[in-house]
């Protein structure tokens, strides 16, 4: 499915369909709704009078124009009270629109880019949204079925009808960058949904090279070898149980070469399954753990989107991807590993192992001169209870730069809740026999985990995310499929792109 922009009159369009907005508050003051009403013997005021057509958030009117008007439908989209309206209502409102324009078969629909009195936000972000919301809404996971992209094919295309002339470039540039988000944020879906069997180290590591080769960006895969040579002892511990060969996978951008210091990284979680090793996890549910390289996909996805928006910084991307399995080769609790910053870890328990490789390769961001960081993990399951499916919980010791990353989930609407970090948690996490330990117990398990995250992060600013909750969805709502959502991708890389803005 793509997007275009034209110049023209939405109601004379030779059209399959077109869609319009209402909201609650005055249905007919709407953009053309009052001249659509007029040309279809006010079948739109009538429908209002009786309570049918509402403009309520989700609702969705589709009447036949039996002639009275060019295109041959109408379809309506509620977007509810103004008072509530964000970039993230028109989004899953542009994702339901196209899931219904999809399901009667309609191949090419016009739209216009409605007017939204939202503080602040342009019409070229509304177009944006519009954008998105569609190609992420339209998303399914159909890699393994044999009807492979069957009912995919038959939205072709999606044109913005503006009257003035003067805005046709905004709008495509609009269609450009939405476009680019939802391709990178579809490939981390694509990633996560991928079963173990389909998505190794050594995959992960083929979509990093092909994804750096098509987007001009730099890589550096790191083998069982190197790693042993780097002595990432954190990442080669988790390995030890699995055939699967590890794999550190580094992309560079270099968008600011001449300023060196202007610079981030983004690091990822890659455990491409998660057995929890010889502390077993039970049976239930163990098929999610396929998605426990969620924050690893989100990362190399970032990098895709990156490559092509090229903003004006540099950003390192950092991946530690193996699986982690029970074995007679295996890690058992107990054993103690020297991370690459040389610290030791005491392995308290061996499901705990995101912490082990993310601390390689925080070890390894630090040792690089980063001056700031970001992680991203599906690192523990106490997130999913203090925050649910909802927000990311996120963590920092640098409020500015946390503010930086608020600033940017106001515009993509994935959320974030800052966890506290106060330092009387970190006792839960001292070893009788090393320099820490990789399980702080129950309490408060994703603030001891982040803890322990923050040990291995020398004089960066440091965010930490953990998207064991929001990097997948057990339902349809909006532009969020059920599967993976591909979060926190499109906040990483609007974050990125105003950090190159302002440098
Ligand atoms: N990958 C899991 C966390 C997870 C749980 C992600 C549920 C997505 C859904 C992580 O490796 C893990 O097993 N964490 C343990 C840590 C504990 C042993 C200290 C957990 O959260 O139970
Ligand atoms: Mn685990
Ligand atoms: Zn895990």
């Amino acid at each position: 499915m793509k997007f275009r922009a034209i110049q023209g009159e939405i109601l004379s369009q030779e059209s399959e369909a077109i869609v319009l907005y209402i909201g609650e508050d005055d249905i007919l003051s709407h953009e053309f709704i009052y001249e659509a009403n007029n040309n279809l013997e006010n079948c739109l005021s009538d429908m209002a009078s009786q309570g049918q057509l509402t403009g309520k958030k989700g609702e969705l009117t589709l009447i036949h124009t039996l002639g009275h008007i060019n295109p041959k439908r109408l379809l309506i989209v509620g977007l509810g009270k103004e008072s509530d309206l964000s970039l993230d209502v028109i989004r899953n409102a542009s994702a339901q629109f196209a899931r219904r324009l999809r399901s009667i078969g309609i191949q090419r629909a016009h739209t216009i880019v409605p007017q939204a009195n939202m503080n602040q936000i342009q019409p070229s972000q509304i177009a944006v949204a519009i954008t998105e919301g569609a190609l992420l809404g339209l998303y399914n996971f159909r890699k393994h079925t044999g009807k492979a992209d069957a009912d995919r094919s038959k939205l072709d295309e999606i044109v913005f009808v503006d009257k003035p002339s003067d805005r046709l470039e905004t709008f495509s540039e609009s269609i450009r960058i939405g476009t680019i988000n939802a391709e990178a944020t579809i490939l981390a879906r694509d990633m996560v949904n991928q079963p173990a069997n389909f998505m190794t180290p050594s995959i992960m590591a083929q979509i990093a090279s092909d994804i750096a080769k098509s987007n001009t960006l730099d890589l550096e895969i790191f083998s069982s070898s190197d790693l042993s040579k780097l002595k990432m002892g954190g990442l080669l511990g988790v390995a030890k149980g699995t055939l699967e060969p590890p794999k550190f996978i580094i992309i560079k951008y270099s968008g600011d070469p001449d300023n060196p210091s202007n610079n981030i990284g983004i690091l990822g979680k890659g455990i491409t399954f998660d057995t929890g090793g010889i502390s077993l996890k039970s049976a239930a549910g163990m098929v999610e753990m396929k998605g426990d390289m969620a924050g690893a996909a989100a990362a190399i996805a970032s990098m895709q989107a990156i490559g092509k928006l090229r903003p004006k910084i540099n950003v390192i991307c950092m991946v530690a991807a193996t699986e982690n399995m029970p074995s007679g080769s295996a890690q058992k609790p107990g054993d103690v590993l020297t991370t690459f910053s040389g610290k030791t870890v005491e392995v308290d328990n061996t499901d705990a192992e995101g912490r082990l490789v993310l601390a390689d390769a925080l070890g390894y961001a630090s040792q690089l001169g980063l001056n700031r960081v970001i992680d991203i993990a599906t690192l523990t399951g106490a997130i999913i209870t203090s925050l649910g499916d909802v927000y990311t919980g996120g963590f920092t010791n640098d409020q500015e730069f946390w503010s930086q990353l608020m600033e940017s989930s106001v515009r993509t609407g994935e959320k974030f809740w800052l966890m506290p970090m106060h330092e009387d948690y970190k006792r839960q996490n001292i070893s009788d026999v090393a320099d820490i330990k990789n399980s702080g117990g129950r309490k408060a398990g994703s603030i001891t985990a982040a803890h322990f995250l923050a040990e291995f992060v020398e004089d960066m600013k440091w965010i930490h995310l953990d998207i064991a909750g929001t990097s997948t969805s057990d339902r349809l709502t909006g532009y969020t499929i059920k599967g993976a959502t591909g979060c926190p991708t499109r906040t990483i890389v609007h974050l990125i792109c105003s950090l190159g803005n302002d440098s």
